[in-house]
């Protein structure tokens, strides 16, 4: 039977000291429940506290209030049962791809033995099209390809979540849809929970399950969950020509134009004037 709530994040709270020294709350009683294999997209405002909630369930980032479960247990601190990509890979500049994604395997799994490592490195380097480039330095690769090492490296670890913290933001809009079929593929196979934070309205609906739309902060949580139905290996061109599709990206858009709008007094400020009109290209 599938778990209804493989992940469950309930009432968290993160509180940041301000420059006086009073705590602020960034994120107050934010909720969410993930299903197993689903992959949930979070959108909102830069500085609403996306990358804070995610990196409180990575466990890199102290909670302090609420909980989160991870198939059952309560996290508490970081562990390769969930593995982050950020937005640049941070490589160790010395060693291959493969070097890097060994590096992680070696930790991740001391009992096997060299074979073993060797071809789950292999197998996750081959899954993100760099089977011709594991043996590569960092410096011989596109901005593109060193992102493919670090989810290569994410993925090497067969981690229960995936943590992706707008993992395309620093790539050009080629290489980025390129790397979302990558991970689209990877997900279809490996069916790995994910969460994916992003500001492109465009990629969380072709990517996710569900898109949790946060409010902006101080005291961000979520304001509405909205499910994209469309079915899956998802088809970029077949996508496009749904208005479905148009629909969702509206909500999204208004959602955030809301936010928006409230943060300046109910103003007419628009978050992204025009991209609400179905004429405007996809960005997908
Ligand atoms: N370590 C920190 N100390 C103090 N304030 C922080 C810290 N990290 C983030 N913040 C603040 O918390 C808010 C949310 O940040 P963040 O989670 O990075 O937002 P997002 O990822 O949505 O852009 C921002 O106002 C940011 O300035
Ligand atoms: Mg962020």
């Amino acid at each position: 039977m599938r778990d209804q709530r493989y992940v469950e994040i309930f009432n968290l709270v993160k509180a940041y000291p301000n420059p006086f020294g009073e705590a602020v709350k960034v994120v107050d009683g934010f909720n969410l429940t993930i299903q197993k294999g689903e992959v949930i997209g979070v959108i909102g405002h830069s500085g609403c506290g996306k990358s804070t909630v995610l990196t409180m369930l990575a466990g890199l980032n102290d909670i302090s209030d609420g909980g989160i479960i991870v198939d059952r247990r309560e996290i508490d601190g970081p562990g390769p049962d969930r593995a982050v990509v950020f937005q640049s890979p941070c490589l160790l500049p010395w060693m291959t791809a493969y070097q890097n994604v060994m590096l992680g395997v070696r930790k991740c799994y001391p009992h096997a033995s060299k074979q073993q490592r060797r071809v789950i490195t292999e197998y996750s380097l081959s899954a993100v099209g760099l089977a011709d480039s594991m043996h590569k330095h960092p410096r011989e690769l596109s901005g593109g390809m060193q992102q493919r090492v670090g989810i290569a490296r994410a993925i090497a670890l067969k981690p229960k979540v995936l943590l992706l913290d707008e993992p395309f933001g620093r790539l050009d809009s080629l290489t980025r849809m390129e790397l979302q079929d990558v991970i689209l593929k990877i997900l279809d196979r490996e069916k790995i929970t994910t969460m994916m934070i992003t500001h492109d309205p465009d990629e969380a609906v072709f990517m996710c399950d569900r898109i949790c739309m946060m409010t902006n902060g101080p005291r961000a949580r979520v304001g509405e969950v909205m499910t994209i139905d469309f079915p899956r290996p998802r088809d970029r061109e077949a996508i496009l020509e749904t208005d479905k599709f148009y629909a969702y990206r509206g909500r999204l858009l208004q959602f955030l134009d809301d936010c928006e709008a409230e943060k300046h007094g109910g103003g007419p400020i628009r978050f992204n004037p025009g991209a609400s009109e179905e004429k405007q290209s996809a960005t997908v």
